[in-house]
């Protein structure tokens, strides 16, 4: 079985093509292949299928066989640990998604509201008044916060501000184009290892983290905290086993890489197509005024379709998988390419349109909308993500006039493993108004 042709240019090319320009890359292989098309990048020793037809990528994600693609542990596994949720594979994997998805379930997220709302509300207070400056780093400082109080639940200020600025640090770190050049140098030329610096460096933090977790074993009053972490050191597996101190750091460190990143950079993207849609903006202006959320979930749906922040979540085949006129073996590394089944006009006319009205009728067919991946490895921490977005841009909105500092439109940058905000969406906060009484949001 041969696999699906590809770009025709080396492999450094179609990387660095990749690197600098995914969207322009990602758009001439459709073009010129369709919906299945191989690609090759340095550093990987065979080419990664990418798919795009949602009947290909419901396939993919819904057989237990298919494996994580390696490059995931490779880069990941030196921060997050060996225990990590993200990494692990069968049945381990499954056990820790059963244990860990209750505190995500939608529900619980009413717990965290007024943490939210409170952190966002700070974190605009503290923004310069017809000044430029750009939002997602403003955006990271908020979806840090948020992790460290509602996830980890550290409450003491000490502790709370060493972890910011060692955690902050760690997260430039891994976010950083520099560390993926150096680790292919490691991995080709046998360079010094930059990860195991990077673990070096986190050390401090892990020391927080486990003083953290052996005194939330200790509180007495574990059961009635709502924070994640106190509910993980509470959780018992299938067979009564709890998780240990060292897995359960492995997963905070894990959340915190998963969810932070992530969520920052779509509440910027959500800002960006707002400032540059005036339409939809007056809309959801109005629909918050009059205490309704049904446009507000449009809003963030559809940012997430047209700017998906996660460009790849791919599987390693381990069993042959259909894929339009194409039948792959097993071995092979598949990827849907996000972006590409968000825009294809099959599934959303006018694709590249920030319409959220297409998600007032109803949700889209389940794998023609995938910016949390899918299967049993779906993002754990979607729904807290999603209501996280809501409560932020409900603040922003209560609080701040807003426009773009820039006229030219923002264009997508690869950081790290995300499509990020290629400037950081500039804006100009042009009237702040007092905080005012909220109604609660539906989880
Ligand atoms: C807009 C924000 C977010 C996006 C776009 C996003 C996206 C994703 C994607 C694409 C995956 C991979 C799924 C796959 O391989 O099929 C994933 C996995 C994961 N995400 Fe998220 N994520 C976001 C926020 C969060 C948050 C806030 C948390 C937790 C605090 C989180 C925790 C996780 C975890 C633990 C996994 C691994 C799940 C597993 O392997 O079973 N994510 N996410």
């Amino acid at each position: 079985m041969s696999l699906p042709p590809g770009p025709a240019v080396p492999p450094a090319v179609q990387t660095a093509q990749w690197l600098f320009r995914p969207i322009r890359f990602l758009d001439s292989c459709r073009r010129r292949h369709g919906d299945t098309f191989s690609v090759k990048f340095i550093g990987f020793a065979t080419p990664m299928v990418m798919i795009s037809d949602p009947e290909a990528i419901r396939a993919l994600y819904r057989s237990r066989e298919n494996g994580l693609p390696p490059g995931r542990s490779f880069a990941l596994e030196p921060v997050m640990g060996p225990r990590s949720v993200l990494l692990l594979e069968g049945a381990e994997h499954l056990s820790r998604r059963k244990l860990m998805l209750p505190p995500f379930h939608g529900e619980r997220m009413r717990a965290y509201e007024s943490l939210i709302a409170e952190v966002a509300t700070a974190e605009i207070e503290s923004w310069p008044l017809r000044s430029p400056f750009p939002i997602h780093p403003r955006m990271q400082a908020v979806t840090l916060e948020v992790i460290l109080r509602a996830v980890f639940g550290v409450t003491d200020p000490g502790r709370l501000r060493r972890l910011r600025a060692q955690l902050a640090e760690m997260l430039v770190d891994t976010a950083s184009p520099r560390l993926q050049l150096r680790l292919l140098l490691a991995r080709r030329l046998g360079r010094p290892d930059p990860i195991e610096e990077l673990r070096q460096r986190t050390a401090a933090a892990d020391d927080l983290l486990r003083a953290e977790i052996t005194e939330r074993r200790a509180d007495p009053g574990l059961g009635d905290r709502d924070d994640i972490l106190s509910m993980l050191v509470a959780a018992r597996f299938e067979d009564g086993e709890r998780m240990g101190d060292d897995e359960l750091r492995d997963q905070l460190i894990t959340l915190l890489l998963a969810g932070h990143e992530t969520t920052a950079t779509a509440l910027a993207w959500t800002v960006d197509l707002l400032l540059r849609n005036p339409g939809p903006m007056a809309r959801l202006r109005a629909e918050l005024e009059g205490g309704g959320d049904d446009y507000l979930r449009a809003v963030i749906s559809e940012a997430l379709r047209l700017r998906p922040v996660v460009p790849l979540a791919g599987r390693r085949l381990g069993s042959e998988l259909r894929a339009g006129p194409y039948r792959l073996p097993p071995g092979t590394d598949v990827t849907p390419a996000i972006w590409l089944a968000h825009t294809r006009p099959e599934a959303y006319p006018d694709p590249l349109a920030f319409r959220p009205e297409r998600f007032l009728a109803g949700a889209p067919e389940t794998y023609a909308w995938i910016p949390f991946g899918g299967g049993v490895r779906r993002c754990l921490g979607a729904a807290f993500a999603e209501f996280e977005m809501r409560i932020v841009l409900r603040e922003l909105l209560a609080r701040c006039e807003l426009r773009g500092a820039r006229s030219a439109p923002e264009r997508i940058a690869r950081r790290n493993i995300t499509f990020s905000p290629r400037r950081g969406t500039p804006v100009i906060v042009t009237a702040r108004r007092p905080a005012r009484a909220r109604e609660p949001t539906a989880a």
